[in-house]
């Protein structure tokens, strides 16, 4: 398998939460629609956004909601969580949801109809007419498959490294904001004190979970990379988020 590693150079302190300057995004009126990340007056000129066709795959808690938020204040793309998809599905109470439930919680895979069927239909939604980014999915190669055959192809994907003991620590510290939507992480990312008591943890972010996350990443990601090997980019997500941010956008550029 051909996949392309950019910087594995383990940089600067993870620590240190990075604030995000969302600038606003221009998008080309252009017909061509052919202007790519150019800098105007301290926005960002977008190219076309159907260009972008963008799969993010990684490790639980390898940082690729984290990563998507940036993506999505500077590309103005679609993001489609895979898990933000179930998660929905479990709290309407719907058939695929309550299916999908156990599944989840224990930190197993949920079988390959039910995520097929959810993501193929939020694909076909009129907001991704303007470019997509879809994360965690596909996990196996049989979710590969289903949106070969549906047509459905990225054009760019991204696979974050992170080693599993790092990713334990990120996944126990997780916490998230209800109001906002943020994702925090106690001593990586510390929300405002004012928000603490606010903020919740999801019921699959123990260790244990966790381990089983895992080990159906490490069973099956091999397959999902081999599925996209001619455009695979790797990149060490074990560094401070705008580091591994920079690293995405040239991926997303090149
Ligand atoms: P899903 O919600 O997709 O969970 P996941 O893949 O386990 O990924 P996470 O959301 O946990 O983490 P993340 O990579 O987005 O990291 P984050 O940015 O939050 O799926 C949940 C479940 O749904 C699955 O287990 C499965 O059951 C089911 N499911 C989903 N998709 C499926 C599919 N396709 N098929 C079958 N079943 C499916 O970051 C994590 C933490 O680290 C945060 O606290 C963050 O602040 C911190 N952090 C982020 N970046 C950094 C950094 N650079 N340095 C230090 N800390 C960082």
């Amino acid at each position: 398998m051909v996949c392309l590693t950019l910087s594995a150079s383990r940089v600067g302190d993870a620590r240190q939460d990075v604030r995000v300057q969302r600038r606003r995004v221009v998008r080309s009126s252009s017909l061509r629609g052919a202007v790519r990340g150019r800098a105007v007056r301290g926005e960002v000129r977008c190219s076309a956004a159907s260009e972008h066709r963008i799969i993010i795959c990684g490790a639980p808690a390898s940082g690729k909601g984290t990563q998507c938020e940036q993506i999505v204040a500077k590309y103005g793309l679609t993001h489609i969580s895979a898990g933000d998809l179930l998660r929905a599905e479990t709290q309407a109470g719907s058939e695929i949801g309550m299916e999908a439930k156990g599944y989840m919680e224990v930190g197993g895979l949920v079988p390959d109809a039910l995520v097929v069927k959810l993501v193929k239909a939020r694909l076909a939604q009129p907001d991704c007419a303007k470019g997509w980014l879809l994360d965690g999915y596909p996990r196996s190669k049989a979710q590969a498959d289903a949106l070969k055959a549906a047509g459905i192809e990225p054009n760019v994907f991204l696979n974050l490294e992170v080693p599993d003991d790092a990713i334990v620590q990120r996944v126990v510290g997780r916490r998230m904001d209800p109001e906002t939507g943020k994702i925090y992480h106690l001593e990586f990312f510390p929300p405002p004190a004012e928000i603490v008591p606010r903020l919740t943890q999801r019921a699959d972010d123990t260790e244990e979970a966790c381990r089983n996350r895992l080990a159906q990443h490490a069973a099956n990601v091999e397959a999902v990379l081999g599925s996209y090997a001619d455009m695979c980019v790797t990149i060490d997500g074990n560094r401070a988020k705008d580091a591994v941010f920079a690293d995405v956008c040239k991926a997303i550029d090149a």
